[in-house]
C-alpha cells in the first residue's frame, strides 16, 4: 500500500478509536500525535525509512483535526483569516505594540524566543467583543483562555521549531506588531496542513493570522542578524465538535 493511503487508513483507525477514549485519554492521544509531527517535521527521526516517516507524519497529520472535528472541518488549512483583521481598531493595534515594547525587558526566554504573559492591554483586547463576535461568528463558541502573550524573536538565531500547540491556544489570534530586517532574507511563519503545500506567511505590521494552533503544525523560520520580530498572540479554547 503506498504511504499516503497507509496514512489515511490509519488515520480513520485513530478517528474510530478516539470515539471509546474519555476526554483525558483523547488530550493524551491529541498531544502523542503533535509530539510525534513535530518530531518528524524537525527531522528528528532521519534514522526512520523515508517512506515509514511520510506515513506516520500523514497519519498524525490527518488525524489531528479529526480529532478535534467540528468547526475545523469549514478550515481544511486551518487557517480561518489572514490579512488586517476587522476586529482590531488602529487604536487596540497602536495600544498593543505600546504594551508590547514596555513589557520586552520583563521577557523571558522560552525555548527559542522571549514571551511576556498576560500583559493587562493585551487580555483586555483579547476578550473584547469585536474579536468574540468574529470568533463567533467564523468558527462557533470558544472560550477565551486569558492567555494572551507578547512574542519577541529580536536576536539571530531565535524561532520555534515545529509544533501543535495544546489547548489554551486551541485557536490562536497571530499579530505582527513589528518586523524589521535589514537583509532580504527573513524569518517567516510556516504551516503544514495535511496533504498540502507548507503555507509561507510574512506578516505585516497589523495583519493578523487566525488559525488552528492545535490541528496544524506551524513553525517560525530562524532570525537573521538585523532582525526584529514583534508579535501578540491571544489564545482561545474552542468548544463543542468533540466527539462527547
Ligand atoms: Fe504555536
Amino acid at each position: 500500500m503506498a504511504s499516503a493511503e497507509e496514512a489515511s487508513a490509519l488515520a480513520q483507525r485513530l478517528s474510530q478509536l478516539s470515539t471509546d477514549l474519555t476526554a483525558a485519554e483523547r488530550e493524551n492521544l491529541k498531544f502523542l500525535l503533535s509530539m510525534a509531527a513535530g518530531g518528524v517535521l524537525s527531522g528528528h527521526a532521519q534514522q526512520i525509512p523515508e517512506e515509514m516517516r511520510e506515513t506516520a507524519l500523514g497519519a498524525t497529520q490527518h488525524s489531528l483535526p479529526k480529532l478535534l472535528a467540528g468547526a475545523r472541518e469549514k478550515f481544511p488549512t486551518g487557517v480561518v483569516f489572514y490579512g488586517r483583521a476587522p476586529f482590531l481598531s488602529d487604536g487596540d493595534l497602536a495600544a498593543l505594540d505600546h504594551e508590547s515594547r514596555a513589557c520586552r525587558p520583563g521577557a523571558e526566554r522560552f525555548l527559542d524566543h522571549y514571551v511576556s504573559s498576560s500583559a493587562a492591554m493585551a487580555r483586555e483586547i483579547s476578550i473584547s467583543q469585536p474579536i468574540r463576535a468574529f470568533l463567533n461568528e467564523n468558527v462557533g463558541p470558544v472560550a477565551p483562555t486569558r492567555r494572551a502573550n507578547y512574542l519577541y524573536y529580536d536576536e539571530p538565531g531565535l524561532g520555534i521549531d515545529p509544533h501543535v500547540d495544546k489547548d489554551e491556544f486551541s485557536l490562536n489570534i497571530l499579530t505582527m506588531l513589528e518586523h524589521r530586517a535589514s537583509s532580504p532574507q527573513r524569518s517567516e511563519l510556516i504551516l503544514h496542513p495535511p496533504g498540502q503545500e507548507a503555507m509561507h506567511f510574512h506578516l505585516r505590521a497589523g495583519e493578523s493570522l487566525v488559525f488552528f494552533a492545535d490541528s496544524v503544525t506551524h513553525q517560525r523560520t530562524r532570525t537573521v542578524a538585523g532582525e526584529e520580530i514583534r508579535l501578540v498572540s491571544f489564545g482561545y479554547r474552542t468548544l463543542g465538535g468533540t466527539h462527547e
